[in-house]
């Protein structure tokens, strides 16, 4: 069992492992150092299906995390012996997926009388941006977008949020694999409505996912998702041709512009100097080059993951056990996968 007088390294060796949804990985970090991380997906497979089969996500799963741990090791140049923890995603996600990295990390730590560190989901998102720059410090806004949420958070601290703009209905990442299957694209959704948007103009007019005359600042994805849809059988129905690339396009723009916005907005406001960005969504180029640029004009800097690391990957998962590893949060050995729950 792990020894609660352990003193907290300065720079600790951490294994992140991630089980949550189609993606068995597995990395190690040195402090905010990555030293290797790797991924195996069974979204090929998942394809076929046209989304994600929890009953196939756990079994590739099983047969993955052995691999995805040892290659993790290997490539960072250490072994278990020289780890100071392990740190798991615990939720939010699939249950029995999740449970197969929970008793794998589970068996490691006890095995190894090392901490085992429950770690959110989508904190690990929002940790990623620790990694990408090692210089990164609280106080900053964080920008959120990913298959399950989509928010606007002040990061206080470490581990200290205030939410400052959130959706009221679906998360961007859904609205993109929602609008794939309209334009009939395959799983997984976003990055093909990008590719296909890339070669579409922004000249359909949809509702931005905005919340207007609202006190609170609210994105809502769901009237956009309708609109699209409206669009395509009305065009249907008059026996219009439908030109699929600039539905994409258009509904990108609506999609992301609001976000990219309302983020430099929310950190001038509040005159912070930085914007981190995390989750699947902040994969997207367009995203990514309009924050970019708005940023800049700005005068703010940002933190932007590689695009890897914005997806579904276990050097978040360190990332964020990194954080609890030096707040001393470590998990019990009854610990328990969720498919639910809260992000701040
Ligand atoms: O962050 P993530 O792994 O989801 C959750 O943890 O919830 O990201 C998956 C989501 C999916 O909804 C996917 O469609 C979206 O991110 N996504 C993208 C892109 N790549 C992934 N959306 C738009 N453009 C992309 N390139
Ligand atoms: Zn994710």
């Amino acid at each position: 069992m792990y020894n609660p007088d352990l003193t907290i390294k300065k720079d600790p060796v951490i294994l992140g492992i991630e089980s949550s949804c189609d993606e068995t990985a597995a990395a190690v970090i040195r402090g905010r150092r990555l030293l290797s991380d790797k991924i195996i997906s069974s979204a090929a497979e998942q394809a076929k299906y046209g989304g994600v089969v929890p009953e196939i996500a756990s079994r590739a799963h099983t047969d993955a995390v052995d691999e995805a741990v040892t290659q993790a090791l290997k490539e960072a140049g250490v072994t278990v012996n020289d780890l100071d923890a392990v740190a798991v995603t615990y939720g939010a996600g699939l249950l029995g997926a999740l449970l197969v990295g929970v008793s794998f990390a589970k068996a490691l730590a006890y095995s190894l009388n090392i901490p085992l560190i429950a770690v959110n989901h989508i904190r690990g998102h929002m940790a990623a941006a620790y990694l990408q720059n090692a210089e990164l410090k609280p106080p900053f806004v964080t920008l959120l977008a990913s298959g399950g949420h989509t928010a606007i958070l002040h990061t206080q601290d470490y581990s200290k949020f205030k939410m400052l703009g959130g959706t009221c209905d679906d998360a961007a990442g859904e609205a993109f694999d929602k609008v794939a299957r309209v334009l009939g694209l395959e799983y997984p959704g976003g990055v093909n409505v990008e590719r296909l948007a890339s070669r579409g103009k922004n000249n359909i007019n949809l509702p931005q996912a905005l919340v207007k005359n609202s006190e609170k600042l609210q994105f809502s994805y769901s009237g956009l998702k309708t609109a699209v849809i409206n669009y395509c059988h009305n065009a249907e129905q008059k026996g219009e041709k439908v030109n699929l690339a600039d539905v994409a396009c258009s509904f990108q723009h609506a999609a992301l512009d609001p976000l990219v916005k309302k983020t430099v907005a929310c950190a001038l406001e509040l005159g912070v100097k930085t914007v981190a960005a995390g989750g699947g969504v902040t994969a997207n180029g367009y995203l990514r080059k309009t924050l970019a640029e708005s940023c800049k004009k700005a005068g703010l800097s940002l933190v932007l993951p590689e695009k890897r690391y914005c997806t579904d990957n276990a050097a978040m998962i360190a990332a964020e056990g990194l954080i609890r590893y030096n707040l001393g949060d470590f998990a019990e050995m009854s610990l328990n996968a969720k498919a639910q729950i809260p992000l701040i």
